[in-house]
């Protein structure tokens, strides 16, 4: 059986790198193989496109320049990494992914959604992750953890506004395939959150066994 593509989302600051360590900590409880990675970067050459797209620089970089960097990254990342662990039946629990370019490039950006579905579709062909976790927080409260770290990078330095954005393409997104996503609330203590993750990771293991007892059972699809 092959593996499975986790990501997890969130504007900054909202715990998704303490979060998925606990991912993590949850899948090697239950004896599952997986690897940690994230976007954009993942491999060498995507990490080094990550920092052109993360550094802030005299020179404005494009809306479709940053669009095209982030694919760029992720047709690298899926090359190297995503798919041959996932074929190798590992579990990829991934910091970011395709829908946050949505949330980026289109909703905070305002770039066209149908001409980012569309480089989905070219440089991802089917693949699209098994469950996605979106770390839910007032843009305020996210920024203001992030903050606490230092320097902002060239995404930290957007106004609330562009945030807020962000975060309703999120929710939008989550709404319109609810049986793909878990939203989490990310405001609240960190263990409670890790209750929350906890519990939707063992419902989605729950439903991914029954899925696959089904199609043992009728291995045509009869
Ligand atoms: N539920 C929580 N309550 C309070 N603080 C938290 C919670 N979750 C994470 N933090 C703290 O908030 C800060 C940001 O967390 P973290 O680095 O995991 O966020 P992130 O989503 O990965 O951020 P970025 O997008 O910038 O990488 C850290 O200092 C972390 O310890
Ligand atoms: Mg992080």
């Amino acid at each position: 059986m092959s593996g499975c593509l986790i990501t997890v989302e969130g504007i900054e600051g909202v715990g998704k790198t303490t979060n998925i360590n606990w991912i993590c900590e949850c899948l090697a409880r239950l004896g599952i193989p997986y690897c940690q990675s994230r976007e954009p970067g993942g491999t060498p050459l995507a990490e080094e496109i990550r920092q052109l797209l993360l550094t802030p620089r005299d020179e404005q970089m494009s809306d479709m320049t940053e669009l095209l960097l982030v694919f760029a990254a992720r047709a690298q990342h899926l090359h190297q990494l995503i798919r041959p662990a996932l074929a190798r039946g590992e579990w990829v629990v991934c910091d970011r992914f395709t829908d946050a370019t949505f949330a980026y490039q289109g909703g905070g950006r305002g770039l066209d959604m149908s001409l980012i579905a569309t480089l989905e579709s070219l440089v991802q062909q089917a693949l699209r992750p098994d469950l996605t976790l979106i770390l839910d927080i007032e843009p305020a409260l996210g920024l203001a953890r992030a903050h606490q770290r230092g320097a902002p990078d060239r995404f930290e330095q957007e106004a609330v506004s562009f945030f807020s954005r962000v975060r309703q393409t999120y929710l939008a997104r989550a709404q319109a395939a609810p049986e793909r996503y878990l939203i989490v609330d990310a405001g609240r203590s960190l263990n409670d959150v890790q209750a929350q993750i906890s519990s939707g990771l063992e419902q989605f293991c729950q439903r991914r066994a029954a899925g696959a007892q089904t199609s043992e059972a009728h291995p045509h699809g009869a």
